[in-house]
């Protein structure tokens, strides 16, 4: 039996919560807003596609009792207006870090003992208020980071050489945020350094690393917020963990080196960060990191 709790029904947690259902990986599903008459619709929404889908979930409103035996909270509260106006995810810091406080502790009041998805943004710091505030072991609370990024990155060289993004292997580490980086040294096409193809002048990596650390704010030019591409990160960490995978997969996960949540390789299985491997990055790519640890923990103190 598998239990879910998506805590904020924006465009994001509404999309979440679809394809859980849809890819049947949930039984129960407890939906979870401040606005309750957007549960309420979302709740009749989801209910009324059973007739037409294989997949079906007993679903759950606004009682945060649910989350006592839930296997995993996956967190999307925010105002992505606050992001959209301003095209800086540090707008939303106030509001999430309140929003953090009050989830964290209820998540904390309700007996939780699963594990906690973050995507609220400024992911990395939302995931260290939402640790502080619940008490959860640091291993059963991280944020979906740079695995989005990563997939964006893996889009555009993909993109680039006319292959899938499967093709492309490596990592964006650090913020979720401005001060991201591709670690350009970690990824490959095919197999081959893409460092190389840049030798070659087959592809100029600094023009993509920001059409990249770009992207999402282009999608939210046109739509006004972004959904599938985070949810479906969001859904593949769940699939990590009930399949007890251990995935290779960048997130946000706590760096005891730089006592941090930052976007980093991770093992994720069914204990939630199983392992954290250190990546070997050039020196140009550690002071990168290392700018985004400073941000982050200057953001986590404000
Ligand atoms: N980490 C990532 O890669 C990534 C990607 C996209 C969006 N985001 C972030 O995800 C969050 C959600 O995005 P969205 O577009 O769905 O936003 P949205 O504004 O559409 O929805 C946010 C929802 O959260 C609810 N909410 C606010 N405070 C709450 C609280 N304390 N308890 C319960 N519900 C509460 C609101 O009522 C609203 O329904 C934002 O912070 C956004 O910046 C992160």
């Amino acid at each position: 039996m598998h239990k879910i709790a998506v805590i904020g029904l924006g465009h994001v947690g509404t999309t979440v919560a679809h394809i859980l259902l849809m890819k049947g990986l949930v039984d129960e599903l407890v939906l979870i807003d401040h606005n309750e008459k957007k549960v309420d619709a979302e709740y009749l929404d989801f209910s009324d596609s059973f007739a037409r889908t294989e997949s079906s979930a007993v679903i759950k409103r606004n009682d945060y009792g649910e989350l006592a035996d839930a296997d995993i909270i996956v967190t999307a509260f925010g105002d992505i207006g606050a992001t959209a106006r301003t095209g800086d995810r540090f707008a939303e810091l106030p509001i999430n870090k309140k929003n953090a406080a009050e989830v964290g502790k209820k998540i904390k009041e309700s007996g939780f003992k699963g594990i906690l998805v973050n995507i609220s943004n400024p992911c990395d710091v939302i995931v260290n208020e939402l640790q502080k505030a619940s008490g959860m072991p640091r291993n059963r609370v991280f944020g979906t980071g740079t695995f989005l990024d990563t997939a964006r990155m893996q889009r555009a060289v993909g993109d680039h050489f006319g292959e899938a993004p499967q093709n492309v292997s490596g990592f964006v580490l650090g913020e979720h945020g401005n001060s991201q980086f591709s670690a350009w040294s970690t990824v490959t096409l095919d197999g081959e350094p893409v460092t190389k193809f840049a030798e070659e002048g087959k592809i100029d990596l600094d023009k993509l690393d920001g059409d990249i650390r770009d992207s999402a704010f282009k999608v939210v030019a046109g739509k006004g917020y972004t959904s599938f591409a985070i949810a479906t990160c969001a859904v593949r960490i769940v699939e990590a963990i009930f399949n007890n995978k251990h995935e290779f997969m960048p997130a946000s996960v706590y760096l005891e080196k730089y006592a941090c949540y930052i976007g980093y390789p991770a093992v994720i299985g069914k204990d939630g960060v199983e392992k954290i491997k250190p990546v070997k990055l050039t020196a140009e790519e550690t002071a990168k990191l290392e700018n985004s640890v400073k941000t982050i923990k200057e953001k986590n103190e404000a």
